[in-house]
């Protein structure tokens, strides 16, 4: 076969591939995904049978051993998972450092970095008992990390995990729920952000897990390196798009819901403004999760007797779109992220923690990844080339004589 490193090595050339859109960096075997066909499959199971029959613990599960669960793996998967919920009460100062208004995603990837400190023996990543332990506890704390920095930016106490609840149970209740204070969980809720995680999961070599395979390559620990993978995610182009569609839907509704308008400005690239939550780098038919998340946006309103204005500008939007040579040439459909803001909003969350959910259904395929990566016989550290572009050579000029 075609040796692209002895090439290399005997002309001194690199391959330039401006976004790696057509560099595959590993061998994978957790998500196959075909851009083309807008299909994505776990492990080989088709994501619209898991976000049907599935749950996110089951889901998370498979993508990190290969395998759905048996009875009795499932139930001590889940029981491993809610014993490792609790943080370290020192975690809780963290908090009271961050100015009220910080962004949670910072707050995330801050908490998520500091664990580290708390778990040293976990640094070695060749230590398996260590990886298993890191993994657990990351499973167990990022919701309890996520609540916590929601609490902080509405001022209210903490609500510790309870460990008879189910994972997204406990998520919601330390989120929503004041301590000593009645608390109802709604099972429409409950079920529509399972499914919203299990659709999250993984999506292959995407900024994120590419960031936390990269960091992982230098044998740096879980934490560290999903904590990198937390700060991708927040870019408004990967995992923020979520916030940015809804203060898109908000500023097209405060501007007199002018949907017209709106499109031509992008069209016309007039500051940069982009449809956000549309376009994606692979798939450029549909991306089969909006699908999905799309009629559950319409039966989570409903359910919830919700009616949203914000969705009307949404389907005006796209059905705009979708008729407009502009997107149509440019193979721009709706992406993940334009239709699960509204859920989210109807449950009760604020645009700021959007990105937050993304993260917690993100975390298992960043944990998959980062295991094959480090299994990897042979594996090697991430490093790119470049095309050097600046002055080849000149020689040092005294400050005075500049
Ligand atoms: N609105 C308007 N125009 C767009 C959009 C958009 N959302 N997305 C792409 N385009 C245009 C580009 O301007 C470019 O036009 P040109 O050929 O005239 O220069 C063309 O479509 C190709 O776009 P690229 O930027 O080359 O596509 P790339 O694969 O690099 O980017 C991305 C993909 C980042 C998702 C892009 O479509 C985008 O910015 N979308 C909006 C943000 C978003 O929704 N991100 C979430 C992605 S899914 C996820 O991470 C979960």
């Amino acid at each position: 076969g075609f040796d692209i490193g002895k090439l290399r090595a005997e002309t001194g050339l690199v391959t330039l591939d401006s976004g790696y859109g057509n560099t595959a960096a590993y061998k994978s075997a957790i998500t196959y995904l075909d851009g083309e066909g807008g299909i994505l499959r776990y492990r080989g199971y088709p994501i619209e049978q898991l976000a049907e029959h599935g749950t996110f613990l089951e889901t998370a599960y498979l993508l990190i051993h290969g395998e759905l669960p048996t009875v009795d793996q499932q139930a001590a998967f889940k029981d491993e998972v809610t014993r490792h919920t609790l943080l370290h009460e020192d975690v809780k100062r963290f908090y009271d450092g961050f100015p009220r208004d910080a962004h949670p995603m910072a707050m995330l990837s801050s908490v998520v970095s500091a664990l580290s400190t708390f778990y040293q023996d976990s640094h070695n990543p060749f230590d398996e008992e260590q990886r298993h332990l890191s993994t657990i506890r990351l499973l167990a704390k990022l919701p309890t990390i996520a609540a916590y920095a929601y609490k902080k930016a509405v001022g209210h106490p903490v609500v510790y995990p309870r460990n008879d609840l189910g994972y997204v149970e406990n998520f919601l209740r330390m989120t929503f729920s004041v301590p000593a204070a009645e608390f109802e969980l709604d099972p429409v809720v409950v079920n529509a952000l399972d499914k919203l995680l299990i659709l999250h999961a993984d999506h292959e070599q995407n900024c994120s897990t590419s960031t936390v395979r990269l960091v992982g390559s230098s044998q740096a620990n879980m934490f560290a390196s999903i904590s990198a993978g937390i700060n991708a995610l927040w870019g408004p182009l990967h995992g923020g798009a979520n916030q940015s569609v809804l203060e898109m839907l908000q500023g097209i509704q405060a501007s007199g819901s002018d949907v017209d308008t709106f499109i031509r400005k992008v069209k016309d690239k007039e500051d940069g403004v982009k449809l956000m939550g549309f376009g994606h780098r692979v798939y450029k038919n549909f991306d089969p999760r909006a699908k999905i998340i799309k009629s559950a946006a319409h039966d989570v309103l409903s359910a919830l007797g919700k009616s949203d204005e914000l969705l009307d500008i949404a389907l005006r939007l796209e059905e705009h779109a979708l008729s407009d040579d502009y997107f149509v040439e440019r193979k721009l459909y709706p992406n993940v992220d334009f239709y699960t803001g509204l859920i989210y909003r109807a449950m009760g969350f604020p645009n700021s923690m959007f990105t937050v959910l993304f993260a917690l259904g993100r975390l298992p395929g960043w944990i998959a990844q980062w295991h094959e990566m480090i299994k990897e016989p042979g594996s090697r550290i991430g490093r790119p080339r470049q095309i050097y572009t600046g002055v080849v050579e000149r020689d040092y000029v005294p400050i005075e004589s500049r």
